[in-house]
């Protein structure tokens, strides 16, 4: 199986939906302004293959990062790229150079227990992935990360976040769409060609694709409004809570718990 292949599709599939997505990456790890070589302890929620794992240690090369996700074949190709990272090329070593520091942990957000325990990180991210829940599992969530999160530590959650005008959100996801359309008019994969092929790929190579087990989407496309995502992050104890980022309904919140 050529992991590396399926991760830069992901990537580039990725990309078609989401303007400036490694713009937003970039900011959740530049924003919290921890000292690049500090041995941080951080969660990624919803990691997918772990494009936001492996962008959190690039910026910070000591930390050790937790990436949590439902769904075993996503897991599987992120653990199966940092085998690669550490057995590979020096040029690839030095990408991510302590991509052994990666521990990926097959689990549901919704359940709450399990993937954090209390206190343990410094830096909790997540990015395109929250918005797969409801109301009341995304407060779940958030509560979750409060407790899991050292005092001090932030929060950074760059996902579909809905305005909470619905004309103006109907408006955003116009735009939005037109330029979505722009790139598959240009020939970018989309998801459900991603996946064709992606399960084509691993059927080939006898590698059970398990994505029947994939039920849990329950979310919106737009995401919840944003003031719903302020008032929760307040209502848990997070100080700081701001929107850093925004491109229509793409935005990068932050929270920091207090001291
Ligand atoms: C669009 S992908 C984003 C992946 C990655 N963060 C990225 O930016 O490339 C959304 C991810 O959220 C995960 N996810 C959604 N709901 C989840 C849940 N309840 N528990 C665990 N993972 C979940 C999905 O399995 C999927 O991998």
């Amino acid at each position: 199986m050529n992991w590396s292949h399926w991760f830069e599709r992901w990537e580039a599939m990725q990309s078609a939906y989401l303007p400036q997505r490694q713009r937003r990456f970039d900011l959740m790890f530049r924003l919290p302004n921890f000292p690049h070589d500090a041995p941080l302890r951080i969660l990624d929620l919803g990691c997918g293959p772990g494009s936001v794992t492996f962008a959190a240690l690039r910026h910070y090369p000591n930390a050790r990062v937790v990436a949590v996700d439902a769904d075993p074949v996503l897991l599987a190709m992120g653990k199966a790229l940092a085998d690669q990272r550490i057995s590979g090329s020096a040029r690839q070593r030095d990408s991510v150079a302590s991509v052994q520091s990666v521990e990926f942990v097959l689990a549901d957000l919704r359940d709450g227990a399990g993937w954090a325990a209390d206190g343990e990180f410094d830096l909790v991210v997540s990015a395109t992935a929250l918005h797969w829940l409801t109301e009341a599992h995304l407060a779940k969530v958030y509560r979750r990360v409060f407790r899991a999160l050292k005092p001090g530590g932030a929060f950074f959650n760059a996902d579909h976040i809905a305005a909470d005008d619905p004309a103006m959100q109907a408006h955003y996801r116009d735009l939005l769409h037109a330029w979505q359309r722009a790139n598959f008019d240009a020939g970018a994969e989309d998801w459900d060609g991603f996946w064709r092929g992606f399960e084509a790929a691993l059927a080939q190579d006898g590698i059970p694709a398990q994505r029947e087990a994939v039920t849990y989407w329950e979310g919106t496309d737009d995401g919840l409004p944003r003031q719903f995502h302020l008032d929760t992050l307040r209502a848990c104890g997070f100080a700081d809570v701001a929107v850093h980022w925004q491109d229509l309904g793409e935005v990068l919140v932050g929270a920091r718990k207090p001291l």
